[in-house]
């Protein structure tokens, strides 16, 4: 059924290629490192992907949480086409200062509260970078360098705790520590200096603590993990052991920051402050490319010296005018508050499913972040059935449908969803 007709258009980048050209182009030109949906893409708006003939799918995946604001916000797209228009938007080399730069990095530092207060309460600072990973391997060369300038550990002997079932990314360091086999198999060389324990195990944490431990590196909750949510006190816990054995606490929120869990951050959930944090995805609004490592001040002055670190692309002024209008929307839109309101509203439906349900084995998470994980281990095999119902999902590790919409969606929308979960999970 045809529900908006998409222009055709005359568009660097879009073509008058059929569903099937599209794929066959895809097949044969580009690395096979995503098992896709047969969906081709057209147009996005707000919560809504469509294809070719104007079919309407509810993202419920929202790139993983890029999109948090929604696709194609108005907002940001003002932003970002006035900032084009007026010759403020190109790469910029990095010896010199602009003016994006400066206002994206002071909005992002002062948002944040005060990181790692136990060295000074002199604010924060940001480091920026383009995809998530890149301000994970930035994290990890701060907790090394703390290790070795502020705690003596000699340098190469630095070690770092990591958790079960963690993602961080896919290059080579961060696959180095994945517990996931297809991450790392046969891609070695691996990067040395990682412990992992337990997720959610605080005693495991204790026994892995040595004199060359400098940090501890956490997802607050697991997305691509399996959708998992830590015991209570966990982060808090982490938080204790960190100060009592001076190791540098970084919490990687790329995923489940601003505002996807019903908080602007996850930590805010327990109450306790991270040394450092990770954010991309949201942190552009889905139309550029953007990440940050964020810590206290004097620690980042510690770390990154001229030289030390750099990125041709990180923090160019087009991607920090993005980053002033995603944040703005995030703070303007209330969206934490929003995803914590809709997001209740939403899980207890699905609870209410899952109880009249042979095929869920349990619901988990917080905000617009739930898991549904499946009994038979297939969760892809019910996605597949939602995207013929019009929405589009994913599996998490699995055995679990990942449902992280927007935190736009409106409550027809909602609606609209639980209907079709329905259909997929009551027999
Ligand atoms: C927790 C977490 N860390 C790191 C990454 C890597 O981010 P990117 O794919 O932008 O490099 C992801 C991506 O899903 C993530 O969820």
């Amino acid at each position: 059924m045809t529900e908006l007709q998409i222009k055709e258009r005359e568009m660097i980048g879009f073509s008058k290629a059929n569903d099937d050209e599209v794929l066959n182009n895809m097949g044969k030109y580009c690395a096979g490192h995503y098992e896709r949906l047969g969906l081709v893409v057209r147009k996005t708006e707000g919560a809504w992907l469509y294809d070719k003939n104007g079919k309407k799918y509810l993202d419920c995946l929202a790139a993983y949480s890029a999109a948090n604001q929604g696709h194609h916000h108005p907002g940001i797209v003002r932003a970002v086409t006035d900032a084009l228009a007026n010759g403020y938007g190109s790469v910029v080399s990095n010896v010199v200062y602009t003016d994006p730069l400066g206002l994206f990095v002071k909005k992002l530092s002062e948002m944040v509260p005060q990181l790692g207060p136990r060295f000074g309460k002199n604010g924060n600072k940001a480091l920026l970078k383009n995809g998530g990973v890149e301000s994970v391997e930035t994290a990890i060369k701060m907790m090394r360098y703390y290790g070795w300038k502020s705690k003596g550990i000699a340098d190469g002997k630095q070690e770092i705790i990591v958790f079960s079932n963690n993602f961080h990314g896919r290059m080579i360091t961060e696959v180095s520590f994945a517990t996931t086999k297809k991450y790392k198999e046969g891609f070695g060389p691996l990067t040395p200096g990682f412990v992992t324990v337990d997720y959610g195990d605080l005693e495991d944490v204790k026994k892995a603590i040595n004199k060359n431990t400098c940090g501890i590196l956490v997802e607050p909750m697991q997305g691509e993990g399996g959708m998992y949510i830590p015991p209570d006190g966990f982060l808090k816990g982490l938080r204790e052991l960190s100060d009592k054995h001076d190791l540098f606490l970084v919490f990687d929120e790329i995923q489940v920051g601003l505002g996807r869990t019903g908080k602007m951050f996850c930590f805010e959930h327990e109450n306790v402050v991270p040394d450092g944090i990770v954010l991309g995805k949201a942190i552009s609004g889905g139309l550029v490319p953007l990440s940050a490592f964020v810590t206290n001040s004097e620690m980042m002055d510690l770390a990154f010296k001229a030289g030390s670190e750099g990125s041709t692309y990180g923090g160019y002024p087009l991607a920090c005018v993005a980053g002033c209008a995603a944040l703005d929307v995030i703070i303007e839109e209330n969206l934490p508050e929003r995803a914590a309101e809709k997001g209740a509203i939403l899980k207890k439906k699905i609870e209410d499913i899952a109880s009249r349900s042979s095929h869920v084995k349990e619901v988990r998470g917080k905000g617009l972040f739930i898991g549904i994980e499946v009994n038979d281990g297939d969760a892809m095999k019910y996605c597949r059935k939602l995207l013929d119902l019009g929405v589009l999902a994913n599996d998490s590790h699995g055995h679990t449908i990942r449902i992280s919409p927007p935190l736009i969606i409106a409550d027809d929308e909602i609606d609209y969803l639980v209907e079709r979960l329905e259909k997929v999970l009551v027999d």
